[in-house]
């Protein structure tokens, strides 16, 4: 029997069959964008977390602009994710900039294009950004003083020696300060700021509500000191993203008892109660993945069949240089075969066509007629595909985009030939 998994909407399929790639056309992404519009729809039915995109996760155009239409805000992180928000009309009042590698000439530029609300990451950042504002007053309009932006401090916190770690480990990242650092500063030093919020951010891809809950849980209580002590009203408490996917089928699922993949309807509860707690007017998530994953696939053709040591395996006309995710977190994105089949399953080893053992994009099972010439559909492909793969080594093409709307797959961005990269 020809089972397709659960993540495969079948209304797509003859469609991507009926699909007929140019030469240059070695893979493609497709995001489903009407499935991705009532997805996003129930994530705003709710009145206790505003929410963002991390644009980081997709920023084509379709998909910034169906965000848009839903009523979400966005997180950009560079100065090209900003552009890109822009170019979709959207106002810079709706704009939020996360990351480390904010530059002094960086906080100038999103100033000057109207950004007014800020994830600062360090001290530099706090006095740059102070410092722009004072600035840009003067040569603007010398007499009245900026909108002084919305300010929230990045916190990344660390368990002593010994005591339980909700975060599991303690490595350091460059991802905001510890409250030690913070406890340096006095909100009242940066007058041209208003400084009224917190972000905290340092898990992935969480699959559980109760591990979820536990950890926003044991971060309150340290947020609330801080704010205390750098003599801040705590208006905004950010919890970033990290809301996972099931990219391996772990969840049980209702049926099994539930509890392996996330409930919105529970993440709503719990943040009410976390909001509560912190006593915060508004609490905000990013949300990546658990936007858009999985509205997406990535579909590519088998190039060659082999069977070495013992091991099937599939070579495929492109890997990381195209979707760099599973190697990078060895977490493979699901996969299924393009076509009917009722062939029993066997697991083979999926390769990309570089010259790095790194170029794999799991070991899974497929019908084991699977052959030359046959082609294969990724899923929750919509978030850390085409923007976080590796796309110059060994100068393949570069990956096409579709959106599939109103049962028609339309192309936005063409696959192109390494001639039209390589100088
Ligand atoms: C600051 C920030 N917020 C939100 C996200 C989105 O994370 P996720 O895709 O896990 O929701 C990221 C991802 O790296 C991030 O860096």
């Amino acid at each position: 029997m020809n089972t397709k998994p659960t993540w495969f909407d079948t209304s797509i399929e003859s469609t991507l069959l009926a699909h007929e790639s140019s030469d240059d056309e070695q893979g493609y992404f497709v995001y489903q964008l009407d499935a991705l519009k009532a997805h996003l729809a129930k994530l705003q039915q709710q009145d206790v977390i505003k929410l963002w995109f991390a644009v980081k996760a997709n920023p084509l155009s379709k998909i910034i602009q169906t965000l848009d239409s839903e009523g979400f805000d966005f997180d950009v992180a560079s100065s090209g994710e900003l552009a890109q928000v822009l170019a979709q009309g959207i106002s810079p009042d709706r704009i939020l900039n996360t990351g480390p590698a904010k530059s002094k000439k960086q906080l100038n530029a999103f100033i000057k294009q109207g950004v007014r609300t800020f994830v600062v990451e360090s001290l530099n950042q706090l006095t740059w950004l102070n410092e722009v504002i004072a600035e840009q007053t003067l040569v603007d309009k010398p007499t009245v003083l900026l909108d002084k932006p919305t300010v929230l401090l990045r916190v990344q916190l660390q368990w002593p020696e010994g005591e339980k770690n909700p975060l599991g480990g303690n490595s350091l990242t460059p991802f905001g300060l510890s409250v030690q650092e913070w406890q340096s500063v006095h909100v009242s030093d940066y007058p041209n700021l208003d400084i009224c919020g917190l972000h905290i951010f340092q898990w992935g891809n969480m699959l559980s509500n109760e591990k979820m809950y536990s950890l926003w849980g044991q971060m309150v209580s340290p947020l609330i000191n801080l704010a205390a002590d750098i003599g801040m009203e705590l208006k905004i408490l950010d919890l970033g993203g990290g809301l996972g996917i099931d990219y391996l089928n772990e969840g049980r699922g209702e049926a099994q008892g539930g509890g392996d993949t996330l409930s919105w309807q529970q993440i709503i509860t719990d943040l009410a109660d976390i909001k509560a707690q912190a006593g915060v007017d508004e609490l905000w998530l990013e949300l990546g993945r658990f936007a858009v994953a999985e509205c997406g696939y990535y579909v590519v053709p088998v190039v060659d069949r082999k069977m070495n040591y013992g091991q099937d395996q599939l070579v495929l006309a492109a890997g990381i240089n195209h979707i760099i995710r599973p190697a990078i977190t060895e977490q493979p994105f699901p996969v299924t075969l393009l076509r009917q089949s009722n062939a029993p399953s066997q697991v083979f080893d999926l390769h990309g066509p570089l010259c790095t053992s790194m170029d794999k994009l799991g070991h899974l099972p497929l019908q084991n007629d699977v052959n030359v010439g046959d082609k294969l559909v990724f899923g929750y492909c919509g978030a850390y595909g085409f923007t976080e793969s590796i796309p110059f080594f060994l100068c393949h093409q570069l990956a096409a985009e579709y959106v599939f709307q109103a049962g028609k797959l339309i192309e936005i961005r063409a696959a192109q030939a390494a001639s039209t990269y390589l100088a």
